[in-house]
């Protein structure tokens, strides 16, 4: 196995690109489909907090640690430990990070593929109701059937792996820099008509006003894996953006940034749905259907509902494809440098990887719905283990890497871009945080949600 790719590596061609990039990674079923189900399920406000501070005491902190990483190495996920630390097994915190691509995306390119579908029948008129019965049978009959959502599952696998064979700049890039602003544009649309519906303040209440008898240890576990999730860290897909990013820019202004705007969208995305969850007598805690079957219902009560309708699927659709791009990068750069396979085969193999992982997901709400391993389908067992299990692993490792390995004048160059950047301060707090906060307090939560230790 060779290390050095003789391929000449591309890049992100300027900063918007990079920004575009990364939010786009960030940005997706996470933020409008993930976001307001757990939270539902979760009590609401009061998880909101304890989200938030993970995100600033946790995810942020491995953020920056990817970047640099993946910046300073110029290298694919397993790549970048070995040039770094080629006598220890460090890169294979990168392989469990190719692995955990494949299983993020066996459950979200169905999903994926839910929205996909959901374009279609929201201009076909089906979804103009505001009967939660009938959003729920819609919805039920799509993810019930067997050749529907597997048929979707492969049009989002195949769409995604063109995009990503057109290579990083002229794919990725150009993609994502079109489409975040028109997401955001539109989700302050649905903002206003939900937050108008009659008894919205219901559903303004259950986001803002905590009630802290609603979190418990498997709450605050949901809280830090959603965390890591939304900003995609934990396996490596910010090692491997990292990895395109320019010399001059500044890592830890863009990773603040990304994961502010992130955490709005995602504000947004409960604004636009928990209003309507209460207008229309739901329940908060359905689950994953909760985007499918209350977000038609607020469309129905507005004027050119349909066709908002239908956007704001294209849209979701959009983010989600931003999302998995970043996601198929990873095991993608692997195969590409560090066995010098061609773009165009590393891509067709990775998505018929997925796509056989992955129809077992879509399945396990029907033919497969009894299978279970260790008491969950095989969706929720593969949402579970990334999100609750490995990506929070990946962040100890990563942060731990960060911390004790890879030495402090090295950090410290790559963070300051060589001595240009005056942050001195934010690097000494950056510092204690990867090297005592994340991966103490990270194992704690982990083992605690885990069942392994009592509190
Ligand atoms: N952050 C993405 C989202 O919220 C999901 C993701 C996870 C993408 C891990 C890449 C890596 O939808």
């Amino acid at each position: 196995m060779k290390q050095e790719s003789h391929v000449k590596r591309e890049g992100f061609s300027s900063s918007i690109g990079v920004i575009a990039a990364v939010l786009g990674s960030a940005v997706g079923l996470g933020n409008i489909w993930k976001f307001p189900y757990v939270t539902g399920a979760n009590g609401g406000a009061a998880f909101i907090l304890v989200y938030l501070l993970c995100l600033a005491l946790v995810g942020l902190p491995v953020m920056l640690s990817e970047h640099l990483i993946g910046r300073n190495t110029k290298s694919n996920a397993v790549g970048a430990f070995k040039k770094i630390e080629p006598r220890r097994p460090w890169f294979l915190v990168g392989g469990a990070g190719v692995l955990s691509a494949f299983l993020i995306m066996a459950f979200y390119t169905c999903v994926a593929g839910w929205v996909y579908a959901y374009i279609f029948k929201s201009a076909s008129g089906v979804l103009l109701t505001n009967k939660p019965q009938e959003t729920t049978q819609v919805f039920n009959s799509l993810v019930s059937g067997v050749g529907e959502p597997l048929f979707w599952q492969v049009v989002v696998l195949l769409l995604t792996g063109a995009i990503i064979m057109a290579g990083v700049t002229k794919g990725i890039e150009r993609v994502t820099k079109v489409l975040m602003p028109l997401l955001f544009i539109l989700l302050i649309v649905i903002d206003v008509r939900s937050l108008s519906l009659p008894g919205a303040a219901a559903g303004l209440s259950f986001l803002f006003k905590p009630d802290f008898s609603k979190i418990t240890v498997s709450a605050v576990l949901a809280a830090l894996g959603l965390a890591f999730f939304k900003l995609s860290v934990g396996m490596g897909a910010m090692i491997t953006y990292g990895s395109y990013v320019d010399k001059s820019e500044n890592l830890p202004k863009m990773a603040v940034k990304v994961a502010l705007s992130d955490t709005l969208v995602s504000l947004m995305a409960g604004i636009a749905i928990f209003p309507a969850v209460f207008a229309f007598g739901f329940k908060p805690d359905a689950g994953p259907k909760l985007l499918f079957i209350i977000i038609p219902t607020v469309f129905n009560s507005m004027p050119l509902g349909r066709i908002f309708m239908v956007l704001f699927f294209i849209l979701t659709a959009i983010a989600a494809t931003g999302a998995m791009l970043s996601l198929l990068e990873v095991p993608i750069a692997y195969l590409t440098e560090q066995y010098q396979w061609s773009r165009r085969n590393a891509t067709l193999l990775t998505i018929l990887g997925i796509g056989l992982i992955g129809s077992t997901a879509t399945l396990s709400n029907s033919i497969l719905s009894k299978v279970l391993i260790f008491g969950k389908t095989f969706f929720d067992f593969y949402d579970f283990a990334t999100s609750n299990v490995l990506l929070p692993l990946g962040g100890i490792f990563i942060a731990l890497f960060v911390g004790w390995q890879w030495g402090y004048a090295n950090v410290k160059r790559e963070m300051t871009n060589e001595g240009q950047l005056a942050n001195e301060g934010l690097f000494q707090v950056y510092r204690v945080l990867v090297r005592y906060l994340v991966p103490i307090a990270v194992a704690i939560v982990l083992l605690a949600g885990l069942n392994v230790i009592h509190f």
